[in-house]
C-alpha cells in the first residue's frame, strides 16, 4: 500500500501555522504535513507535523528538494512580501509537475475615515513622509528600513522581532522589538508613548498585525502603506478552509 502524500508548505506566517494545524487534524493519516521556514527568527512555538528550516537554493534547489522528499503537493502559505520565494515555487512546481496553491491573505481595508497613503514600493513611500509626519512608527522589517536613510528631521520608531545586528542606516530612531500578534491596547500605548503621528506599513493584511491600523484610526494619524506585490499565477485562495478543500480534492 502507498505511504500517505507529502504536502509541503512553504511558511513563516500566521495562516501557514493555522494551514498546517488545520491539516494535521483533518487529514490524520493520509497527509504528511512539512512546513518550511526561512530561519530568519526561531518558530514563537512548536510547529505542527514536520518542520524544514533554511533556503533551498534558488528554483533549482526547491525543485530538487520536491523529488529528494518525494512531495506531492505544494502550498505557497508564505508572506505577500516574500516574492522570491514565491516565484522559485512557481518555477520549481512547474518543473516537477508538483500540484502548487498560493494561500495569499486579503489586504487590510482601510476603516472609513482613515486618511490612507498608498505607495508602490518602500522608496516611494519615503518620498511621500516628509509633510505627512515628523515621528513615523516604521513596521516594514529590518531590510526595510535603510529605504528611509538621510532623512533629516525626521524621527522612526522601527519595531523589530529581534534586535538589530548592527546599527540601522536611520539618522533619528529608537526600535521597539515585538512579534506579531499585537493588540490595539499594545498599539495605542506605542503612538501615544513616542507621541508618533505617522504610520508607515507594508499593506500585509491579515489579523495579526492589523491593530496598527485600528490603533492609527483612533489616534487620528495617517497611514502610509507600500501595495502589495500580485500572487505568482495559478491557483489562489485567501483562507485555510479554501486551502483544506483543494487538499481534499487532491487526496
Ligand atoms: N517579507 C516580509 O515582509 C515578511 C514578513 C513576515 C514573514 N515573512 C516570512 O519570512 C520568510 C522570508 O521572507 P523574505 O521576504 O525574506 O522572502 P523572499 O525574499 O521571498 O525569499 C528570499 C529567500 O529566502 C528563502 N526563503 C524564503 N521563504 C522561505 C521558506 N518559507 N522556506 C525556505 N526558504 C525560504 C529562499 O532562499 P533559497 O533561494 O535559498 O531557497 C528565498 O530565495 C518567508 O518565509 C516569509 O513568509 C516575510
Amino acid at each position: 500500500m502507498p505511504g500517505p502524500e507529502t504536502l509541503l508548505i512553504l511558511g513563516g506566517t500566521a495562516e501557514a501555522r493555522a494551514l498546517a494545524d488545520a491539516a494535521v487534524e483533518a487529514f490524520a493519516d493520509r497527509l504528511k504535513v512539512v512546513t518550511s521556514l526561512a530561519g530568519r527568527v526561531d518558530p514563537a512555538s512548536p510547529v505542527p507535523g514536520e518542520l524544514r528550516v533554511g533556503g533551498f537554493g534558488g528554483a533549482a534547489g526547491l525543485a530538487a528538494y520536491l523529488r529528494a522528499e518525494d512531495i506531492g503537493l505544494v502550498i505557497d502559505a508564505t508572506h505577500p512580501f516574500a516574492a522570491i520565494i514565491s516565484v522559485n515555487a512557481r518555477a520549481a512546481c512547474n518543473g516537477t509537475g508538483v500540484p502548487r496553491l498560493t494561500l495569499f491573505r486579503p489586504p487590510w481595508t482601510p476603516p472609513p475615515g482613515l486618511e490612507w497613503i498608498e505607495a508602490g514600493s518602500l522608496e516611494a513611500a519615503a518620498a511621500l513622509l516628509p509633510g505627512a509626519g515628523r515621528r513615523a512608527f516604521l513596521t516594514v522589517g529590518s531590510g526595510g528600513a535603510k529605504a528611509f536613510a538621510n532623512m533629516p528631521g525626521l524621527w522612526f520608531l522601527v519595531r523589530l522581532i529581534a534586535p538589530p545586528e548592527a546599527a540601522l542606516p536611520l539618522a533619528d530612531y529608537a526600535v521597539t522589538i515585538g512579534r506579531p500578534p499585537f493588540t490595539v491596547e499594545n498599539e495605542r500605548r506605542l503612538i501615544r508613548e513616542y507621541q508618533i503621528d505617522l504610520l508607515v506599513t507594508k499593506q500585509s493584511g491579515g489579523k495579526a498585525t492589523e491593530a496598527k491600523i485600528v490603533a492609527a484610526k483612533e489616534a487620528g494619524i495617517p497611514v502610509i502603506a507600500v501595495r502589495r506585490p500580485d500572487p505568482e499565477p495559478g491557483d489562489v485562495v485567501i483562507t485555510v478552509e479554501e486551502a483544506l478543500a483543494w487538499l481534499e480534492r487532491r487526496l
